[in-house]
């Protein structure tokens, strides 16, 4: 098939500000967005789209959420930052509401998730050498092959992605890595005395939407809760409505014993991660141990209760569920011999590609665009559909129909 790049004069000039003088440490559809509204964001030129990747699955309330966007305009003209040397009236009032959100004792506030992941690290190996008596830092933490936690040294390090940790050595310690979805590797990892935590994503979502088997998070909270060892739940793309459930953990009704959320806890508008834990875990760091300067600010407070609001009162969480299955099943129905899978969980999807030139899910990417529709390759063959979580039936469906239309055009 041909490649579709159709850019205006308008929007190419966008892009070459951007080549000319920004890093190039992302390969963007050529799409040049301004605005945003609902499950619609349009282009400089005016054409309007579906917008199918949801910022990663940080806009899940839907662009430019008017409650939220309320809550922020309202909170940046009073107070924006104190930082953590002095006290906010909206901190306390934010840890109240977050922690009896999700049933945890404490929340630590931090602004993106890669840096919720560090802290989470940090804190399950304090609570290994205070909680646990492990020897000095001889503390270990368990992941998995495929994960994707975020872009830091330490988080890197434990990458099975080369492009994520390659030349970018030497790596930190530290880490046992064991495949997804397998118990038994879990259960021989954890012989070892000195680990700490097994850090996860209930689905992997970077990976291409990789859904274990029924019975791996339970399988995970019996054997860590037997092994006296963190269960440490990356939940900042498959938490907060995403997967169908508040937390994908619900799925198997499973409370992990450390939450890391992020992404969606400002829906889209400004960057906002949290910890959530027990007392045991949270009080082993002692001030000045931890910290962030905008961790907790006022205008991040205020945006995340209206953002955490936001998805009760909508019931964001059954609309993903009801639309996931939809979705998912009307893609199904298009027969398509180019997708060779469609899996997922809610509205966080993806299908497989199955084509004879590797390029063919960027260049499907490019005809979805052409017709309204944005969404991205990741891995090379699989494409994430994860729109935001207020769609309707009417639009899957609409948007359905883009897809089967595009997907004609594999043929030529
Ligand atoms: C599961 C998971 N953890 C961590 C991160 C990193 O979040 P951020 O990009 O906000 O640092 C991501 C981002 O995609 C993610 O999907």
């Amino acid at each position: 098939m041909q490649s579709i790049i159709d850019i205006s004069a308008n929007a190419q000039q966008y892009i070459n500000l951007e080549e000319k003088y920004g890093a190039h440490n992302y390969h963007p559809l050529p799409v040049v967005l301004n605005k945003g509204e609902g499950v619609f964001v349009w282009d400089v030129d005016g054409k309007r789209y579906y917008d199918f990747l949801s910022g990663y699955s940080a806009v899940n309330q839907g662009h430019c959420h008017p409650k939220i966007i309320a809550a922020l305009i309202e909170q940046a003209q009073k107070l924006t930052l104190t930082s953590r040397a002095f006290h906010s009236d909206l901190l306390g009032q934010y840890e109240k509401y977050v922690t009896a959100y999700f049933g945890y004792d404490k929340v630590l506030p931090m602004n993106t998730g890669v840096e919720a992941v560090e802290t989470a690290l940090k804190l399950a190996r304090r609570w290994g050498y205070a909680i646990k008596s492990i020897t000095e830092n001889a503390a270990k933490i368990i992941v998995v092959e495929d994960n994707f936690h975020g872009r830091t040294s330490t988080v890197i390090s434990f990458s099975t992605d080369p492009a994520s940790y390659k030349n970018f050595g030497p790596y930190m310690p530290g880490f046992i890595t064991i495949p997804y979805n397998d118990l038994p590797a879990l259960e021989a990892a954890l012989q070892d005395k000195n680990v700490a935590g097994f850090l996860f994503e209930p689905i992997q979502g970077e990976a291409g939407v990789v859904v274990p088997d029924q019975g791996y998070l339970t399988g995970i909270r019996s054997l860590c809760t037997e092994y006296n060892v963190l269960m440490m739940a990356d939940e900042i793309q498959t938490g907060l409505s995403r997967t169908g459930k508040m937390l994908a953990c619900d799925h198997e009704n499973v409370h992990p014993d450390i939450l890391i959320l992020g992404k969606a806890l400002s829906g889209g508008a400004v960057p906002v991660s949290a910890v959530l834990c027990s007392d045991e875990i949270m009080l082993t760091i002692k001030p000045g141990e931890h910290g962030s300067t905008y961790g907790g600010n006022p205008l991040a407070c205020a945006v995340a209760i209206a953002s955490l609001q936001v998805l009760k009162d909508e019931k964001l969480t059954e609309n993903a569920e009801a639309m996931g299955e939809l979705l998912r099943s009307e893609l199904k129905k298009l027969n398509s011999p180019f997708i060779e899978t469609v899996r997922g969980r809610g509205l966080l999807n993806a299908i497989v590609i199955k084509h004879k030139n590797p390029d063919a899910a960027w260049d499907l990417c490019l005809t979805l665009k052409e017709n309204g529709l944005l969404a991205k390759p990741t891995h090379g063959d699989k494409i994430r559909f994860a729109p935001p979580l207020i769609i309707t039936k009417e639009q899957i469906m609409e948007c359905v129909g883009i897809i089967g239309k595009s997907l004609e055009s594999l043929k030529d």
